[in-house]
């Protein structure tokens, strides 16, 4: 059981380096050049310091990867995540609380990584908390915490569906692994990220349709209200995700996805008159 055990954490390790260069290839996230001049960061000495870093360029590459994130879009500036003082203009002092990304008592560790999130995603983090895999990634350091799945700034989600299929399937479908086989995990959380997939574009095409409509100022409450009720379903299935409950999240992201097509056909045919 040791054995294995040493073996699952290799895999582990193995697993996080993939990813990582998987993420690396996948942040598509554009920047936005006209925001240059940063307003929401103009007294922020870790921005201001790390975005004339050039060299080495791992380290300048983490700043890229946050600037051209939603989190920059929103306000959320380094020390938020990583600690600090961003008043500090000198290195050292601005570092105070800082510890490498493998230090265990740093607040990106993967251990420490969802409670550093959890000060603003509380309900997304608290569904994560409950699972199994939260109390065995704690006791053991193995599973996924949330920067396996979202990107280093933490904001895409970078797993295709084939991605996500195979992560599971390192832990949970692995010849002579430590746990027992279970290839219908992988297989569901494929499925289910498609579903999720399809649902986020079917939600989006009806919103966009809502707005159209209203431009056109025709009578759509009914499918207005089909729209939020389909995004609120959508919202509910990505926590749902977090649990790892893979039926419940395929049956809300389905309900959100017909939900959405139903007001989608509606809105289709009133903007055709
Ligand atoms: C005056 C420039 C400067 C300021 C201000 C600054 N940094 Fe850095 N930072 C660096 C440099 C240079 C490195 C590369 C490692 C080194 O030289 O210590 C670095 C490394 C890091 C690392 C990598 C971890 C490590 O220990 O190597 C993190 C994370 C980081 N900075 C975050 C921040 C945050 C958060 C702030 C604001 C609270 C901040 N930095 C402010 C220059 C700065
Ligand atoms: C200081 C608050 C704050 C912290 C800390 C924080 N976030 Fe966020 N996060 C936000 C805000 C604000 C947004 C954008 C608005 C929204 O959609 O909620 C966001 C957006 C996101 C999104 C994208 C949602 C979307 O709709 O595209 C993901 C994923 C995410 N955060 C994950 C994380 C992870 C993982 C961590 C921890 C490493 C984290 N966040 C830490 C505030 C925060
Ligand atoms: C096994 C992979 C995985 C792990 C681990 C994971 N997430 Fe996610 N996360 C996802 C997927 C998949 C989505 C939905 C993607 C989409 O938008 O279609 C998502 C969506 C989100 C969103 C956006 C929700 C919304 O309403 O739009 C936030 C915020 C988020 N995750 C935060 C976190 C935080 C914080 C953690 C750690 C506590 C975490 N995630 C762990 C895969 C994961
Ligand atoms: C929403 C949370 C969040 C924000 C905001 C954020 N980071 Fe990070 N950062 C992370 C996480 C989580 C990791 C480590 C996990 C990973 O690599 O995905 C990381 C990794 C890093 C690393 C590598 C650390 C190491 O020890 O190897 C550096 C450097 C870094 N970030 C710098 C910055 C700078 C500079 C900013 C602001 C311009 C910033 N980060 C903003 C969450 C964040
Ligand atoms: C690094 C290893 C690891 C990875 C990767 C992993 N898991 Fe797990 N998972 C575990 C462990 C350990 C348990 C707890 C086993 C137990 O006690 O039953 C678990 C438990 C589960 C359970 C509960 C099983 C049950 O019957 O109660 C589900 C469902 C699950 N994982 C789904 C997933 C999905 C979906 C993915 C991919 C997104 C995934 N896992 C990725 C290690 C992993």
């Amino acid at each position: 059981m040791k054995g294995s055990l040493v073996m699952l954490k290799r895999i582990c390790f193995v697993l996080a380096l993939v990813l990582f260069s998987v993420v690396a290839a996948q942040t598509n996230h554009q920047p936005t050049p006209t925001q240059a001049q940063e307003p929401n960061y103009r007294n922020n000495k870790c921005v201001a310091c790390h975005t004339q870093i050039t060299q080495p360029v791992a380290l300048s590459n983490r700043y890229f990867e946050w600037h051209s994130s939603v989190h920059r879009d929103a306000g959320v500036s380094c020390e938020k995540c990583h600690g600090g003082d961003p008043a500090a203009t000198d290195k050292t002092r601005a570092h105070v609380g800082i510890l490498p990304y493998s230090n265990a008592q740093s607040k990106i560790h993967y251990r420490n990584v969802a409670t550093t999130c959890k000060s603003c995603h509380q309900g997304i983090t608290d569904t994560f908390l409950e699972s199994k895999h939260y109390q065995n990634l704690k006791a053991t350091g193995l599973g996924p915490s949330c920067s396996t799945c979202h990107a280093h700034m933490a904001t895409e989600v970078v797993l295709s569906p084939q991605q996500t299929s195979s992560l599971c399937a390192y832990c949970h479908n692995t010849i002579n692994g430590a746990l027992p086989p279970r290839p219908e995990i992988s297989e569901k959380a494929e499925a289910v990220m498609h579903a999720l997939n399809r649902a986020d574009v079917a939600v989006a095409w009806a919103a966009s349709l809502l707005r159209e409509s209203d431009m056109k100022r025709l009578n759509v409450a009914v499918e207005r209200v089909q729209v939020t009720a389909a995004q609120g379903m959508l919202k509910d299935a990505k926590f749902t995700w977090h649990s790892f409950n893979l039926e419940m999240t395929l049956k809300k992201a389905d309900e959100a996805f017909t939900t959405a097509m139903k007001a989608k056909e509606e809105l289709g045919k009133k903007l055709a008159h």
